[in-house]
Order: C-alpha cells, then sequence, then structure tokens
C-alpha cells in the first residue's frame, strides 16, 4: 500500500474489523469494504492484502486474473465462480503455473451453477467480471450493491434494459467511491491514448468523417454433437445454449456487440460523444448451419453523430474475404489513421513535428495489463476512477447497430435504450426453457429485416 507508513486516524484505528463492519454495514447495505478505499478498508482489516474474486473462469477471466495479481502490491485470489465446475479448475490450474503463492482457494471457495457470482462477490474486495455479457448487467449490480470494485469485460450488456441496469449501478458505484474498470483496453494503450490527445487538441481541426472496421472470421465454435460426446449425455438447451454462447444473441449480443464494439467505441472516444441514430444493413450468408445460432455474420452500420457527421462501421465473420480491424477518421485539417496512431495534414504544422506524426512505439505497455495497472492503482490511492457509463454507452453504441441491421428500420439512440425487449431467460436453471429454439431441421431463426412481427422481439 503506497500510503502503509502513514499514521492512522486514532477513531479508525482503534476499531476492530468487527467493529467496523457493525457500526458501517448500515450505510452501504450490508458491506463495507466498498464505500470505502482499500487504502482505508485495508487498514481497517490490519492488512493490506487486496482480495479478489473471479467471476467467469474462461479465456478472457484466466488472462484478466493473471494481469490483476500481475499488479503491484499485496493481493490474493480468494474466489472463483463459474456455471461450470472444470472451467474453475482449469483456470486456477493455468494460474497456478505463475501466481501459485497469490491463490488462496480451497474447494469451498469455488462456486459453480448460476448464483456462484453472489457467493464469490461476497468474499472479495475487488471483483472481476467475465462471463458472457448477457450475465454481466446482474453480475455487475450484486458486487456493486455489495460495495464491491470492480473490473468487467466488455461489452457490458447485449440489450437496452442490461444497459439501463448497468448505467444505474454505474451512478451507485460513484455515490459509494466504488472504482469500476471495463475491458475497453485502447483506452490504456499508449498509442491511442497519444493520438487522441492530439486529436481532441484539434490537431486535424473538426472531425467529420469516420470508418470502422472489423472484418475477419469466425473466433470459435462449440458443436452440439461434440459437446454431447464429450460429457456422454445429451445437454439442455439451456446448456448448449451457454457452452456455445458466442452464436446467440442473449449470451453474446451478436459479433456487431461482443467484437466490434471495440472499433465503435474508439469512434465514440474520438467524437467525445455517443451516436444519435443508426441506419444499416446486415444478414447470414455463410456462416449458417445448426450450431451458428441465431446471429449475422456481417453488419453494415453507418452510426450518425449529434453534428451530422457519420461513420460508417462494416463487421464481418466470414472466411476467405479480405480482413481489416481499424478505424480511421477524416477532419477539416487532415486526416488519421487512429488504430495505426499516425496523422496526415493538409498543411505543414510544426506543432506537429510537419506534415505527419505517427506514435513512435517503443515502451508501449500491454494494454491488458496497463488497464488492471492503472485500475488497482485508483483503488490503492483512492483516485476517481469509473469506466461503467462509457461502457454502457458504447454497449449501447453496439446494440443500437444491431437493432438497425436486424430490423432493416433507422433506430434513434433514445429507442434503443427504451427499449423493453429483454434477451435474457425469465428462469435461470439448466432445464428452463431457452429465449431461443431451433426449428425441427435444428436451426435457429434469424431476425429479418422489414418484418413486422420480428421488429417487436428486436427493438
Ligand atoms: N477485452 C478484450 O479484448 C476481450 C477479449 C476476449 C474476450 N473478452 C470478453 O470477455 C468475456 C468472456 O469471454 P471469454 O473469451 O473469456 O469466454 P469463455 O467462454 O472462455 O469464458 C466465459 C466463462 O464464463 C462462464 N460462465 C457462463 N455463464 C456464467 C454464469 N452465469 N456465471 C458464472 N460463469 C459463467 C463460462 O462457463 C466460461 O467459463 C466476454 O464478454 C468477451 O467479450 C474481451
Amino acid at each position: 500500500m503506497n500510503d502503509r507508513n502513514k499514521p492512522k486516524p486514532a477513531s479508525q484505528a482503534d476499531v476492530t474489523r468487527r467493529d467496523f463492519l457493525k457500526t458501517t454495514s448500515t450505510v452501504v447495505g450490508g458491506s463495507f469494504l466498498g464505500s470505502l478505499s482499500i487504502e482505508r478498508s485495508a487498514h481497517a482489516q490490519g492488512s493490506d492484502t487486496v482480495k479478489v474474486a473471479l467471476v467467469g473462469c474462461g479465456g478472457r477471466g484466466s488472462g484478466a486474473a493473471d494481469q490483476a495479481l500481475s499488479t503491484e502490491g499485496s493481493i490474493k485470489l480468494v474466489a472463483a465462480a463459474d456455471a461450470f465446475r472444470e472451467r474453475i479448475d482449469g483456470s486456477l490450474g493455468q494460474l497456478a503455473r505463475k501466481h501459485k503463492e497469490k491463490i488462496e482457494i480451497a474447494d469451498d471457495r469455488k462456486f459453480v451453477g448460476f448464483e456462484a457470482y453472489k457467493e464469490a462477490i461476497a468474499l472479495a474486495d475487488v471483483v472481476i467480471l467475465a462471463t458472457p455479457p448477457g450475465f454481466r448487467p446482474i453480475h455487475f449490480e450484486e458486487a456493486i450493491r455489495q460495495g464491491k470494485h470492480v473490473f468487467m469485460e466488455k461489452p457490458v450488456a447485449v440489450d437496452g434494459p442490461g444497459v439501463r441496469r448497468v448505467l444505474a449501478a454505474a451512478a451507485e458505484a460513484k455515490k459509494k467511491n466504488l472504482k469500476v474498470g471495463v475491458g475497453l483496453q485502447r483506452h490504456h494503450q499508449a498509442g491511442y491514448i497519444e493520438t487522441l490527445k492530439r486529436l481532441h487538441d484539434g490537431a486535424i481541426g473538426d472531425i467529420v468523417s469516420m470508418r470502422c472496421y472489423w472484418n475477419g472470421s469466425t473466433p470459435w465454435l462449440k458443436k452440439r454433437a461434440d459437446l454431447e460426446r464429450a460429457a456422454g449425455r445429451a445437454l439442455t438447451e439451456i446448456e448448449y445454449q451457454m457452452r456455445n454462447w458466442y452464436y446467440f444473441v442473449w449470451l453474446c449480443g451478436d459479433h456487431i456487440v461482443e467484437q466490434h464494439i471495440h472499433n465503435l467505441d474508439v469512434i465514440n472516444w474520438v467524437k467525445n460523444g455517443y451516436p444519435v441514430r443508426a441506419y444499416g444493413m446486415g444478414g447470414c450468408e455463410v456462416r449458417k448451419g445448426p450450431d451458428y445460432g441465431e446471429i449475422f455474420d456481417h453488419h453494415a452500420v453507418e452510426f450518425e453523430y449529434a453534428d451530422g457527421s457519420r461513420c460508417a462501421s462494416q463487421c464481418r465473420h466470414i472466411f476467405g474475404c479480405w480482413n481489416n480491424v481499424s478505424e480511421h477518421v477524416v477532419g477539416t485539417k487532415g486526416s488519421c489513421n487512429v488504430s495505426g496512431h499516425v496523422i496526415k495534414l493538409n498543411e505543414f504544422d510544426w506543432g506537429l513535428g510537419g506534415r505527419t506524426w505517427s506514435y513512435g512505439r517503443q515502451g508501449a505497455r500491454d494494454p491488458y495489463q496497463q488497464e488492471h495497472d492503472d485500475l488497482f492503482q485508483a483503488i490503492r490511492n483512492d483516485k476517481p476512477f469509473n469506466e461503467a457509463e462509457n461502457g454502457a454507452k458504447s454497449s449501447l453504441t453496439a446494440i443500437m447497430g444491431r437493432m438497425a441491421t436486424y430490423s432493416g428500420q433507422v433506430i434513434e439512440w433514445d429507442q434503443a435504450l427504451d427499449s423493453q425487449v429483454d434477451q435474457m431467460p425469465k428462469i435461470f436453471a439448466w432445464d428452463a426453457p431457452a429465449p431461443v429454439q431451433p426449428g425441427p431441421d435444428g436451426m435457429y431463426p434469424l431476425a429479418v429485416p422489414g418484418n413486422r412481427d420480428w421488429l417487436r422481439k428486436i427493438v
């Protein structure tokens, strides 16, 4: 702890942790750590060790836990939760290779199932939320209710009701002085930071036109037949969808939300705002089959901002096509390859070093590590840190894009935000009905743009 040698105020030093809990629990609804900086709460415990819980022990959750455990200062992973037990064991096994002495998780701190998150959150000061994004609003709300600092992966919701829950919890987090990081790591990447600084200082004048792409191929697929062969039994529909979550809107939001959010978020950052409406088209032309669920394989959306400027966005998951992941913008005085960190001016400008400026990559740190370093420093030093509102609004940008491509209609920001279409199941249980069911041929229904019956399921 940076300030560990500072004398404690007498009133704080005199109380035991139990006394402290008793006297403060009513203030924040049963939990006290979150209402204080870790600096203060850790002193209240007589220890500066930050306790972390991991909810969602897959690829990114394990990565985020590694990065959290690699931040400076005393830190321990004390609880893990996942829908499936084997994911916890796999993740902890992998983490133990690098951080054995920082993992204190006996079997009674491994929580499995739909309610597992609550118990894991209760044991920690800081919670990593890295399940498929459909669950994020539920988990984030609970973490803030329990008064915990949070790192949550993007996107933070898959529908309007989810975004509203996250925005409300984000406001609550501010009131409770809780720090929240969101896995939009470009905000912690030096090249982007330096480029955006110059754009915001007016290097290329007013930004009048933008484009961004995430055109690539399928990230991964879990086929039902392979899953059932490995399990030695038939899976319920909910279990199948949870294991093959990328292809179901209630879990993933579609790839425009799950993946393209990174590029859309950069454009929002450049514009210092969020789009007011979206016009789009999309479909599923090539990547078809029962295991590819209900999501589109391509989307092309124009996002219009309040000043009338538009961002032309594309995202595609089709093998064998041209691929590109980037953001570019044009201004009244020049243009910028934002992802390449290059600015080109129409006129010579010594302030920028001539006609072209580019970011020298020397010493650039891994943004995934940097975002954790920044969050944990803010927690330990009680500095303002709350990325939840931007995370929610960039998630909504992408959701609005999906609503536009699925419906074929112009979608307004408020329409997307106020949408009453809740994608999540009403009951969470392995044998509960899934929000979407396959037809007799095993195929899931795809949204039909222009069709009025579909519209009420989309917006
Ligand atoms: N910032 C980035 O660059 C980046 C990169 C990859 C993934 N991600 C994000 O991280 C999140 C997780 O992606 P991933 O690739 O790790 O997926 P994953 O499938 O590897 O991991 C997800 C884990 O969550 C578990 N899970 C599902 N539902 C749960 C529930 N209700 N409660 C507890 N556990 C549950 C799954 O069993 C699985 O172990 C996604 O939101 C994804 O978009 C971000």
